[in-house]
């Protein structure tokens, strides 16, 4: 089992450049997309993290063909080798899920295991599946495997009761080989959505409304290749910006999109930290007095739930109490227990986090349950006091690419161990 080690410090303040990477929200729906069609698909700037080579692993075994090359990948799907996805994959990720769309509106079938069980509370799919029926797809629930049919999907009016980001990317695909049109209402936002269109936009599909509340797409009957770049992820780059603010550093984030990181650098700006946007750079200083601010998740251009653990480890740090309501998942304040034990001083009360700053945090051993909730002790352990250990370190490497060697490239005192 490996581990990440911090020597933290309430003196330590991270100091220089980082660049970051591709998003891995983006990403995985892309990697979906490419099973659209049998051309090749290009995608530039992919994340090497774990999720990414999960979703192709599943991939390959339902025919696809890859070549990486550095952050370029090229992925092909000419035939079909088998269409199911197996629990065994589905259950590491359940993004995953997402590959039933694209193969049940090229080869007019698909099986895929049902997601189980998840560490941040319930993530039902009946959204994905409510909409997919309604394109048309004849779906039914066997021995823990969804089997989806449809001659040629139909286009229809579907409006979603709740925003999804994943049903909006699901249902978005499955529209483009559909006959006639498809109007999308009450869809997500989120910028990981709008780059998997554009992708679509470019393999050949007609969409229209990218970005917007309503998408309207016109089938046709088949795509073609793309090249395309995946934009930075917004998650890897908040975390870093709260990692600046936390250690009252002074660093550079390159390579990274501004605009689609608004809520977290107003909030950034409210506790204090000084923020200067350059092109596709972002600089976050760090103030000595960090100001409790009160944040509610909620969809984009809401503050992000993904956001909301690494947040939570800042506002420790705050002159003051700060409330942090989470809205989108409901058990996703795994990290506040071990929070605790690094000397926080936080309740929960429902839906809310009640967070007592300032208080100074001493190192422990920890174990997180989720990728951003690993994020949230690392951040802590940088100020912490002393030793810090976070345990199951695999959670991390889902979605941050090399998180411990960016840390140290800023001068955190940070190693990946074995026991
Ligand atoms: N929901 C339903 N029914 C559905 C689908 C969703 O009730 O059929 C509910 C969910 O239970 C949740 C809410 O709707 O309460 C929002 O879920 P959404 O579908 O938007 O989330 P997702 O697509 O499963 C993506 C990200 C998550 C991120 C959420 C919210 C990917 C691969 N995952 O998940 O990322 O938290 O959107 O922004 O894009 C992470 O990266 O750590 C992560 C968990």
């Amino acid at each position: 089992m490996e581990k990440i080690r911090i020597q933290g410090g309430h003196d330590f303040r991270l100091k220089g450049d980082v660049r970051i990477s591709g998003s891995k929200n983006a990403a995985l729906p892309a990697l979906a997309a490419a099973l659209l069609t049998g051309e090749p698909v290009t995608l530039r700037n992919i994340p090497l993290v774990k999720d990414v080579f999960s979703m192709l692993k599943l991939m390959r075994e339902l025919g696809l063909e890859s070549a990486l090359q550095g952050t370029d990948l090229t992925l092909k799907v000419p035939r079909i080798l088998s269409e199911e996805a197996s629990y065994n994959l589905v259950k590491l990720m359940r993004a995953s899920f997402l590959v039933l769309g694209p193969l049940l509106a090229r080869f007019g079938k698909a099986i895929v295991a049902q997601p189980g069980g998840c560490a941040i509370g319930l993530r039902p799919v009946d959204l994905h599946i409510a909409g997919l029926q309604r394109l048309g797809a004849n779906i039914t629930l066997e021995h823990g495997y969804i089997k989806a049919e449809a001659d040629r999907l139909q286009g229809a009016d579907i409006r979603f009761e709740k925003k999804t980001v994943g049903g909006t990317e699901h249902l978005v695909m499955a529209a483009t080989l559909a006959r006639g049109e498809t109007v999308l209402r009450n869809c997500a936002q989120e910028p990981e959505i709008s780059n998997l269109c554009e992708l679509l936009v470019k393999m050949g599909a007609k969409i229209e409304g990218i970005g917007e509340e309503t998408i309207r797409v016109v089938g046709v009957d088949q795509l073609g290749g793309a090249d395309h770049e995946i934009i930075p992820d917004r998650i890897e780059t908040g975390t870093f910006l709260v990692a600046g603010a936390l250690t009252r550093g002074d660093i550079r984030l390159t390579g990274t999109e501004p605009a689609h990181v608004p809520t977290t650098i107003d909030k950034l700006r409210y506790s204090g930290a000084t923020i200067d946007v350059d092109g596709t750079d972002i600089r976050v200083q760090g103030s000595d007095e960090i100001r409790p601010q009160d944040v509610t998740t909620s969809p984009y251009p809401g503050f992000p739930t993904d956001m909301q653990a690494q947040f939570m480890a800042l506002m420790t740090q705050a002159a003051g109490m700060s409330i942090i309501t989470e809205t989108i998942f409901d058990r996703r304040f795994q990290h506040v227990n071990e929070l605790l034990r690094l000397g926080a001083v936080i309740e929960v009360i429902g839906d809310k986090a009640v967070v007592h700053g300032r208080t100074p945090l001493s190192g422990a051993e920890v174990t997180a349950t989720d990728l951003r909730a690993s994020a949230s002790l690392i951040l802590a352990g940088l100020i912490a006091s002393g030793e810090t250990i976070v345990n199951d370190v695999e959670h991390i490497d889902r979605g941050y690419e090399r998180i411990e060697e960016k840390l140290r490239g800023l001068g955190a005192r940070i190693e990946r161990i074995r026991d």
